[in-house]
């Protein structure tokens, strides 16, 4: 090989990979969401999206430079086969960079064996059993856990007189967080555990449990139900059975009152009691900003918990890129993600380094009308909450 071939090769080569480099900087950035976007959870899916796709409108539709694709599969709700099939299309036909949604826990546990082998970042945007993160080192969460929401209302109730209460959760993941850590927190504080009672996930007819609370004579009834139609029944049959007549309240995670499921329960929530990190309601400019900008996006619905997760989701992501320069590389994303803080409408957030879990405000709010509307009126908070699940 003569001098002149050698230096032609190589800069043959050079110019291959100028236009090598070039074409990845320009590459789309493909997010797979597994949701449930049909069934009795399809709610979640409708403000997961929703918020997911606000936050990208208001960044132009690219992420450092890149221009983002929203792969959006519907997993139906609780059914973690179809979760764990949508899940491997998105990576293996789809090749997406990033996975993420995930309304119930059943999905997300069912995803998370795929995640670590494909080293994909997964983003965890409602699912809220506390162990998920556990499952994969490449699971990051913004939305809460049960015990994290659960330990503030049960704090405030044995603060505030109730000292006997009934619990009622529905039987998988986050329902078992939260009547474990009920009743850590509520017993550790004065407080006694009267009876407790578990119920299926899929349609569960409330009627003999609502007899037996009443019957127990509690002072209040904590509750966590997948919201939606069980939130509309479990309200509804309290009613009708006269509990609250019989001086027994409901306590719960704000999951119960959640904005787009609220006025289905209408004036029955009244005076509900819960905690939450989300409320339509939170005085702060970024949430008036969220909210106003929710309403002309999606003019029918009411921005909730769900829909922040959903755009809280994005940021994570664009703040991630911002660090790396754009890469989404399993390895290179999770350690630039790790320890991210910003102001979310919700409030201050960060991702914990160490369990990769958000660490968040829980606000203590109560069902109130405001201007002919029911609402979530925040009254106490506290600030940087872990999850205690993992403490
Ligand atoms: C869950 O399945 O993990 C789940 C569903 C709805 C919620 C919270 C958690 O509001």
């Amino acid at each position: 090989m003569t001098k002149f071939t050698i230096a032609f090769k190589l800069s043959a080569v050079l110019a291959a990979c100028a236009t090598c480099f070039t074409v990845q900087a320009a590459e789309p950035l493909k997010i797979g969401l597994v949701l449930p976007m049909s069934g009795p959870f399809s709610a979640y899916g409708k403000q997961i999206e929703h918020g997911a796709r606000l936050y990208l409108q208001q960044s132009g539709g690219s992420f450092s430079g890149r221009k983002v694709e929203l792969i959006i599969k519907d997993d139906t709700g609780v059914a973690p086969e179809i979760s764990k099939r949508a899940a491997q299309e998105l990576v293996v036909k789809d090749k997406v960079d990033i996975l993420a949604g995930f309304g119930l826990t059943p999905s997300a546990f069912a995803v998370a064996p795929l995640a670590t082998e494909a080293k994909k970042p997964m983003i965890v945007m409602n699912a809220a059993t506390s162990a998920i993160t556990t499952k994969s080192e490449y699971i990051l969460r913004v939305s809460h856990t049960l015990p994290q929401v659960t330990a503030p209302i049960a704090t405030w109730a044995a603060k505030n007189n109730i000292k006997k209460v009934y619990t009622l959760v529905a039987d998988y993941g986050p329902g078992q967080d939260a009547e474990a850590q009920f009743k850590k927190t509520f017993t550790a504080a004065g407080g006694e555990v009267v009876g407790e009672v578990r119920t299926p996930v899929k349609n569960p007819d409330f009627a003999p449990f609502l007899q037996k609370i009443k019957d127990a004579k509690p002072q209040a009834v904590f509750l966590f139900v997948p919201p939606g139609e069980q939130t509309i029944a479990f309200t509804k049959g309290f009613a009708e059975r006269d509990l609250a007549k019989a001086g027994i309240r409901i306590i719960a995670t704000g999951d119960l009152t959640g904005e787009d499921v609220i006025d289905g329960v209408g004036d029955n929530a009244l005076g509900i009691v819960n905690s939450m990190q989300y409320s339509e309601a939170h005085n702060s400019p970024e949430n008036k900003a969220y909210v106003a900008a929710y309403y002309k996006a999606y003019p029918k619905d009411r921005p909730d918990f769900m829909s922040v997760s959903g755009y809280d989701g994005m940021q994570l992501i664009a703040k991630t890129l911002e660090k790396t320069g754009g890469d989404a590389t399993g390895d290179k994303f999770m350690a630039a993600a790790k320890g991210l803080a910003w102001i979310s409408p919700r409030g201050p957030i960060s991702i914990d380094p160490q369990t990769r879990d958000i660490v968040q405000t829980i606000y203590i709010r109560k069902v109130e009308k405001v201007a002919g509307k029911l609402q979530n009126v925040e009254f106490e908070s506290q600030a940087n909450v872990k999850d205690p699940g993992k403490q």
